[in-house]
């Protein structure tokens, strides 16, 4: 790249080849973004043309009213000559001795059609919903378009999650059929995921269980009938993905057909700048929004290669993401900030015999990235020449929203960047928040809790403005830096946790009496969940401390598994009775505390000192 001052831009000959390299862009958007939707709208493939591009009937709204359209037709029939016998789907697995999986778009579309079928023959109609419970393995990407197919709304559950965090989305979503596997390899361990999906549909209507074979052969039924692609309604629903907001319970969050599909297809087009020989590798897992949107929808609508890697990527050695850049040839590598902390934490050693010849742009998603692993991923593995977009976005917003686009730039290390032209942001009172009309892909609801929707994006600065829940500033290029949440979701790893939702899973334990969760800083991870948890018995506190953790792993899973644990007598409560955790996060952090005169309690801050400094 080419660094002017404390900005990058991208080099002549990037910018050259770019899809989008005209600053002029986000003027022609800014004026009328319901009028540049629609345009890119048009390039895609619809049954039939929408009525309306924007209805705004705050706080809903609609995009392509009246458009009839099925994702999996913009992959699969949109174009076809030109795809059909590329590359859509590169399969790794964790274990090195074993055969990769590779499918051209045809082998592809095949595997997805006998999927559909087959979830047609158990009975799944347009309109139901199905859980998906599958770990990093190619049907788990069939499954998904499978459902898309027939018109069915697919939930996603990250493997890792517990049965119990399985129930409570499946009893949400009132799914009657679980797609899942016998098991998946995860740092050479064989995890036994029918034993946990038998668990998690208890209680749950869930009536039917299709088991892919992880260790052997897919039980797809030999079904030879090609399947059409649903007609969908622009406004019908394309999935709900679960996610955790302030309080206990996850959110599930609705997307729709229409919206989505063009977001998906032109924010991994213009930030990834997708040619037609891309090797695209985005690491997330399918469980998380990243996942749904770049690892399979965004490259697949694109027609480019998607790289998927079932297993961890410093597993068997520390350089096996490397690895697989290399023997791949991956020319566009999309990651977590966590993970290049952890890449940068083996030494620059390791990379040395890395050329990354065919690396041509890198992307940073998930939390914040600090400037120091900026500089590493953009010297060590972009090699100075690749830019890197940093991509802001949300489960709730379906695609990227922030980030400087690669033909032109500017970056700078920690800062997201301008808006995607068409998008309207606004920082108020140091809040991130998006204007009308917002983007095509953000959500359309929480499923079965209008109140919960309305409250938590649309009540803050009225109905008219989405609220974010993070923070940030922007600075004199117009470029956007992100703070970190307003509210108790804490980024661990780039996994969106809610503190409110540990705390809950520990308050299930019989003998503790009450609990504050916090966000402390992490060197790999970024941030990590500390726990405060009142114990006033008898009983070892080591004996209390492993309780609390199991807890924690039974209720949500091994990916909010705390760092610290802290028994204590009392907490730092106002008179009305709120745990301060602000106060306990100054105290983990050892800052100033300031006034102390509204506390019910303020001898417990000299307590909670004692445990933490000793
Ligand atoms: O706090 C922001 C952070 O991740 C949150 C959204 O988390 P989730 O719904 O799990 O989606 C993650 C992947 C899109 C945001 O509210 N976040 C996401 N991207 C960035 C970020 N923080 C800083 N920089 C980013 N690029």
């Amino acid at each position: 790249m080419i660094k002017k001052d404390e900005l990058y831009y991208p080099t002549e000959e990037f910018k050259k080849n770019a899809w989008v390299n005209d600053p002029k862009i986000y003027e022609e958007a800014g004026s009328d973004p319901v009028k540049f939707w629609e345009k890119l709208a048009k390039e895609l493939f619809w049954f039939k043309p929408w009525k309306n591009g924007f209805l705004h009937k705050p706080p809903y709204f609609q995009w392509f009213a009246g458009g009839k359209i099925n994702i999996t037709s913009n992959i699969f029939e949109r174009d076809w000559e030109t795809r059909k016998d590329r590359t859509a789907l590169i399969w790794e697995p964790e274990p090195v001795n074993e055969k990769p999986r590779i499918f051209t778009y045809t082998e592809l579309l095949k595997e997805v059609c006998k999927c559909a079928n087959y979830l047609k023959k158990m009975g799944v109609k347009k309109g139901d919903r199905v859980g998906i419970y599958l770990p990093m393995i190619p049907e788990a990407a069939v499954a998904m378009l499978a459902c898309a197919r027939i018109g069915a709304a697919h939930s996603v559950v990250f493997s890792a999650f517990s049965p119990d965090a399985l129930r409570v989305r499946m009893q949400d979503t009132g799914a009657k059929v679980l797609i899942t596997a016998d098991g998946y390899y995860r740092g050479g361990k064989f995890i036994d995921l029918l034993k946990n999906a038998k668990d998690g549909i208890k209680e749950t209507k869930i009536k039917k269980l299709a088991v892919v074979q992880r260790s052997g052969k897919t039980p797809w039924q030999e079904e030879k009938d090609f399947c059409k692609a649903a007609e969908m309604d622009s406004e019908d629903l394309q999935f709900i993905l679960y996610t955790s907001g302030s309080t206990g319970k996850p959110k599930g969050c609705m997307h729709v057909c229409g919206g989505y599909t063009v977001q998906a297809n032109w924010t991994g087009k213009w930030i990834f700048d997708f040619h037609k020989d891309d090797i695209f590798w985005c690491t997330s897992d399918l469980g998380w929004v990243t996942g749904h949107t770049y690892t399979i929808y965004s490259p697949l609508l694109n027609g480019i290669t998607t790289l998927m890697f079932e297993g961890a990527p410093n597993f068997p050695a520390p350089d096996r993401w490397a690895q697989i850049i290399e023997k791949r040839g991956v020319t566009v590598f999309y990651t977590a900030p966590t993970a290049i902390r952890m890449f940068k934490s083996y030494g620059e050693d390791i990379l040395k015999k890395y050329q990354f010849n065919k690396l041509r742009l890198l992307g940073s998603v998930g939390e914040p990235i600090d400037e120091s692993a900026w500089l590493w991923y953009y010297n060590n593995v972009g090699k100075e020449k690749c830019p890197i977009v940093d991509t802001w976005w949300q489960t709730e917003t379906g695609g990227i929203l922030i980030t400087s686009l690669p033909g032109m730039g500017p970056f700078k290390p920690a800062f997201t960047g301008l808006p995607f032209p068409g998008i309207k942001v606004e920082i108020k009172d140091g809040n991130l928040v998006i204007l009308p009309p917002f983007a095509p892909g953000l959500l359309r609801g929480i499923y079965k809790n209008p109140k919960k929707y309305s409250e938590t994006y649309w009540s803050q600065y009225g109905k008219k403005v989405y609220f974010t829940s993070d923070g940030a500033i922007i600075d004199k290029n117009g470029l956007i830096r992100i703070i970190g949440r307003v509210d108790d979701v804490i980024k661990v790893a780039g996994h969106r946790i809610s503190t409110g939702e540990m705390e809950a899973a520990i308050n299930g334990h019989q003998e503790i009496s009450e609990c504050a969760v916090i966000g402390i800083l992490d060197e790999i991870k970024g941030e990590a969940p500390a726990v405060f948890a009142v114990y006033n018995g008898t009983r070892p506190a080591e004996e209390i401390k492993k309780e609390i953790i199991s807890q924690i792993q039974k209720v949500i899973g091994p990916i909010a598994l705390p760092k610290e644990v802290y028994l204590a007598a009392d907490l730092p409560k106002t008179r009305s009775g709120k745990i301060m955790r602000r106060i306990l996060k100054k105290l983990w952090a050892k800052e100033e505390l300031g006034d102390l005169s509204t506390l019910a309690n303020p001898e417990s801050v000299d307590k909670i000192k004692k445990i933490l400094y000793g």
